[in-house]
């Protein structure tokens, strides 16, 4: 991480901040950091309300140290959020590049995930100085190991699923829980390989229902009397794959979605340490005079890179990291 240094070598002196798309828990964490390390430095930081809808409509307001006072270990966003279209249209970006103009802001720091990174890389090629910040409970930016809100999402579904997998023992029932994940299924992955579940369906590596019914019988075969399988948003329905799996196996089958609950809660210990240290380190690359960066965890360093590079960086649950899962669950 960038060395604080006193001297102020930029001519940043307002920077705004925002959050945007799904809230998630940390993002608290990344604006008190963002605000406390302007302030420091002598910057201005003006909070943008409701993400880029806020930004379009000039719903800002000054941010003092003291403003993000107890707001670390809250979760959610006190900036609020929304999923925008504004950045769909030339007209939607020209506005929020004039409300920049008008609030003399030198630079805006972007919370979220792709899609935030996505609208932040519209706003450069406008001229604005951009930094992006990772999060999103998905986890499911290529360009870092990993986004703000993802810890804390994980271990509240695995709280959830063990106490299924309580109620499961005791019916000797198949319970499958579907988390959330879109079109990633690293959520999924990790708290199936947390909580010992006997299978995970992921987008990235689909199976089929008559292998999902065999390896439940075989399970079954080798004396398992009790089932966790666990279902990213992106690889189906949990009440769906519930109803088949009861039909075609016999096992008494039962669904759960965890939806929305994976997306609150206080932050743990690593969305706020995270948080803070990613907030810190994107004010401090736009005073040394970077812009345009995403900010990233490679391992458990924080770094920039160029945010156009990053935009293009993937990752990928491999084949032999999915398989891990069927050995843990012989
Ligand atoms: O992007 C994070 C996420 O929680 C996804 O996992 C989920 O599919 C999506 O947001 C839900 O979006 P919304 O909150 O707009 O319904």
């Amino acid at each position: 991480m960038a060395e604080i240094s006193q001297t102020a070598p930029t001519a940043i002196k307002r920077i705004g901040v925002l959050t945007s798309g799904g809230d998630a828990p940390g993002m608290n964490g990344l604006i008190r950091a963002v605000t406390r390390a302007g302030r420091y430095h002598g910057m201005e930081v003006m909070g943008i309300r409701r993400g880029f809808h806020g930004l379009w409509r000039g719903d800002l307001l000054p941010l003092e140290a003291r403003a993000v006072s107890d707001t670390l270990q809250r979760g959610g966003t006190f900036l609020m959020t929304a999923r925008s279209e504004t950045f769909q249209s030339q007209e939607g970006l020209n506005k929020a590049v004039k409300i920049c103009e008008i609030f003399s802001l030198d630079a805006v720091v972007c919370c979220g995930g792709d899609g935030t990174w996505q609208g932040a890389a519209s706003l450069a090629e406008r001229g604005i100085k951009v930094m992006a910040l990772p999060a999103t409970i998905d986890n499911d930016i290529g360009a870092t190991d990993y986004t703000i809100g993802y810890d804390t999402a994980m271990n509240t579904a695995i709280e959830c699923i063990d106490k299924l997998r309580d109620t499961a023992s005791a019916h000797e029932r198949c319970s499958v829980v579907e988390v959330m994940g879109r079109h990633h299924g690293y959520l999924a992955y990790s708290v199936g390989i947390a909580t010992g579940a006997e299978m995970v369906l992921i987008p990235e590596h689909p199976i089929s229902q008559e292998l999902i019914v065999k390896k439940l019988l075989n399970a079954r075969n080798r004396g398992k009397s009790h089932y966790i399988v666990v279902v990213a948003e992106g690889a189906g329905d949990a009440k769906q794959l519930a109803t088949a799996i009861e039909a075609d196996t016999g096992i008494e089958t039962r669904a759960s979605n965890l939806g929305y609950l994976q997306r609150g809660g206080n932050p743990s210990l690593q969305d706020r340490y995270y948080a803070s240290m990613m907030g810190l380190h994107a004010v401090e690359a736009l005073r040394m005079g970077r812009s345009n960066r995403a900010v990233v965890l490679h391992g458990k360093t924080v770094e920039d890179i160029d945010l156009q590079d990053a935009l293009h960086r993937e990752k990928k649950i491999s084949l032999e990291d999915y398989k891990k899962l069927e050995i843990l669950a012989i």
